[in-house]
This record gives C-alpha cells, structure tokens and sequence, in this order.
C-alpha cells in the first residue's frame, strides 16, 4: 500500500520518511508541490530517494495558485484580522487538491503531511482532502505523540542518522518560515514575545526596510479587466508574472511587511510577520478600482462578504458550499472592475497616483460645486428632512422626558 506524503524537502518532512516505513509499511510516494517557493527545490529528488521515498513528484502549481485561488481572494479583498493577506491560508487548498489527484493516481490509501498540532495548517490540509477524498486516510505524525517521539531538530537528525540517512541538515533553527508566490510568514524565534521589535535586518527575506528603500519613489502601474490582473507597467503579462513584478518592485520599496498577534483556528493567538509586497501593492489596486466602479450598497454588502471570505478560507473551508457561494457574489461584482491604477511607491507606502475607468461611477460635475440638471442644491432640504426625522424625534421625546 501506497502513503502520499507532502514533501518539502526540509528536515521535518525527510525525517517522516523513514518514519512512515518504520511504523506503517507503506510505500512513501512523496509529493513536493511548487506553489513559488523559490529556490528550495534544489537537490530534492536525491534526498527524497536518499532518505527511503519510492518515488518523488515535483508539481509546479503555480499558475492554478494564481489564478484560482489568489485572483478570487483579491477579487474579494479577503484580509484576515485586518491585516493577514492569507498567504499561507490560499495555498493550502491547491495543495490539498492536487495531493488528492495524486494519491488517486498512485492508489494511494492514505496522506501524510507535516504539519503540527497545534497550527491551522493541518486543519486547511486535512479539511481539503475531507472535502475532496472523505475515504482518504489521513497521518499527522506530529499529532501521533505515542510513535512520533522526536522532539527537537537534534532528535530528528539522530532518528535520521539511525536510519542510515546522513544529510547536511543544520542544527539550530531558525523563524518558522512559510513562501510562496504571494508571501512569506516568519514565525518563532524573537518573535514568539510581542514585547520584541522583530529583528528585521536578519528576518526580512523579499523586502528591504523602508529606511533601507531608495530614496526616491517609483511609478507603477496596473491594469485589470473583470476584476482579474492583466498587466503591469504596460505590459500584459500572466496573472503569476504580475504578482512576480510586483514583489520586486514592492520588495525593493518596503511595501507589505504586517507584524501581527492573529487569532489561530485552534485558540490560541500567535505573533508572525509577513511580506507580502507584491500582494500588498495588488490588492490595493484592486480596491483602488473599485471605489471608482462599484455602488455603495454593493460595496457595504462586498465588504462583509470578503470578511467572511477571509475567515473561511483561514479555517480551511476553501472546498464548501459557503465558499463557493461567496465567490459567486463576489465574481457578479467584478463585471465593470476594469482599468487602471497608478501608484507611487516609496518607503513602505503606497500614494496614489491616479485611477480611470471607462465605467467609473465618479461623476465631475455632480461631485463639483457648479450647478448642474441631476442636482439641484433645493432638494437636499427635503431629503435632510427625512433623512433626519427618526434622531429628531428621538430628541423631541428627549427633551420632553427631562422636563418632567
Ligand atoms: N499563521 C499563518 C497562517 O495560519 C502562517 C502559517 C505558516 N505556516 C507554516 N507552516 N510556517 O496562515
Ligand atoms: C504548523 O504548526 O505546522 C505551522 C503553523 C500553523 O499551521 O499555523
């Protein structure tokens, strides 16, 4: 029997192959899935095989990643608490999927993968493959603490070492760190005490620090059609690619890096720090248009529905009803979310720089103060009237009550 194992390459999940032989019998298919990681890819197959794996899949998935998983969650400006652009939380359900197509594909009886028990990764990995293969079995090592007894980085090379694999790993540890094409997550380390300024020089990875940013801004442009990316400065490019440019020239500015204390799934709050520089730059883009094009009362309603986008796909519930129906709404909005948006970059800000639409809502001269056909200054005496009947009789019945 077959166990497809989520594969990153690192020591935690090395270690659980050997692990897995030793206590399951099973055939380990590892999976390594490329949602834009970067370069950690390199030398993968000899240390799977080396450490026992029957065979090694590496899958790019980052165009899917792109396209149906980040564009939807700009779409609906999905932040969570505020201020988490859900890197981690959107990655997972691609991943989860394509471990179900896998596990299909080899007849695989069950998944593994190394997330630990107290995080939310496992439930987003475990609620996905639920979803998609509800006969699937599923190992969480970290969570088995009658078998899985290695505690420490230290434990883990020695159980490899037991077991004939002998790999340059490092000892010390460094932040919990989680990347892909939309972001990067620091976790540990200083930053398990709020009390602690995060030591950015030696924990930013795809940004400089503002004070490090040049001097001197720079202009970026974007386009969008429907609410979807198509092009940056000009010139059209991939959803992927675009978000790629776009970290860059945010990473280069200081654009995007949240410090947080978040609320975890499982109770606990836990502090981390994103960058998120090219997300950070798109999704304001994307707001930016919105303003232009959308109507208030869709707006409001919008908003709510990106909020509640936001905590579904943070607790994993990318493959249910309510997150399909919410993407629904959220699609219907984007029909005239079409233009540009220009933006100034420079020292951790976005300014503005200029947005236009050919279905803008903004209207010159209704908002300027000449006299125009559609208004007419006169019929503000009735609305306010109106508008403000229920506060002044509420304030009538004030003033009665205190005379008596
Ligand atoms: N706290 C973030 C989240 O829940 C990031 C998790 C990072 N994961 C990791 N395996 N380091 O989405
Ligand atoms: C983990 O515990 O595996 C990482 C952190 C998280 O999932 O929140």
């Amino acid at each position: 029997e077959k166990v497809v194992l989520a594969y990153s390459g690192g020591l935690d999940t090395t270690t659980i192959i050997p692990w897995l032989k030793e206590h399951f019998d099973y055939d380990v298919v590892c999976c390594c899935i490329d949602c834009g990681q970067g370069n950690e890819l390199d030398g993968l197959e000899e240390r799977a095989k080396l450490s026992g794996a029957s065979k090694l899949y590496i899958e790019d998935l980052v165009d899917d990643f792109a396209e149906n998983y980040i564009v939807p969650c700009v779409q609906a400006n999905a932040t969570y608490e505020n201020k988490y652009l859900l890197g981690t939380s959107m990655a997972r359900p691609a991943i989860a999927k394509r471990l179900v197509e896998i596990a299909r594909k080899e007849g695989a009886v069950a998944i593994c993968h190394g997330a630990t028990g107290k995080g939310n990764d496992q439930i987003r990995f475990e609620l996905g493959i639920k979803a998609l293969a509800p006969d699937i079995k599923i190992i969480a090592p970290w969570r088995m603490t009658d078998i899985w007894t290695l505690q420490s980085r230290e434990d883990e090379i020695e159980y490899c070492k037991q077991h004939g694999i002998d790999l340059p790993f490092a000892a010390d540890s460094s932040y919990s760190r989680d990347r892909n094409l939309w972001h990067i997550s620091h976790e540990g380390l200083e930053l398990e005490n709020p009390a602690n300024e995060p030591n950015y020089d030696h924990l930013l990875v795809l940004s400089n620090t503002p004070e490090k940013a040049p001097d001197e801004g720079e202009y970026v442009t974007m386009t969008f059609e429907k609410g979807v990316p198509t092009s940056v400065n000009g010139e059209k490019m991939k959803v992927a690619d675009i978000i790629r440019k776009l970290n860059t020239l945010g990473g280069k500015h200081g654009i995007g890096i949240v410090d947080i204390v978040e609320n975890r799934v499982v109770g606990m709050k836990s502090r981390g720090v994103y960058e998120t520089p090219g997300g950070t730059i798109l999704m304001e883009a994307h707001k930016q248009l919105e303003e232009l094009v959308l109507d208030r009362a869709t707006m409001e309603v919008k908003k709510e529905m990106g909020d509640k986008l936001a905590q579904v796909v943070y607790e994993g519930k990318w493959f249910t009803p309510l997150c399909d129906a919410i993407r629904a709404f959220v699609t219907s909005t984007q029909e005239y979310v079409t233009g540009e948006v220009k933006f100034k970059l420079y020292k951790g800000n976005i300014i503005k720089a200029g947005t236009t639409s050919p279905y803008s809502l903004y209207s010159e001269s209704l908002a300027s103060f000449t006299t125009g056909d559609l208004y007419d200054h006169h019929d503000a005496d009735g609305f306010i009237t109106l508008f403000g009947l229920p506060l002044k009789v509420r304030a009538m019945k004030m003033a009665e009550l205190k005379k008596n």
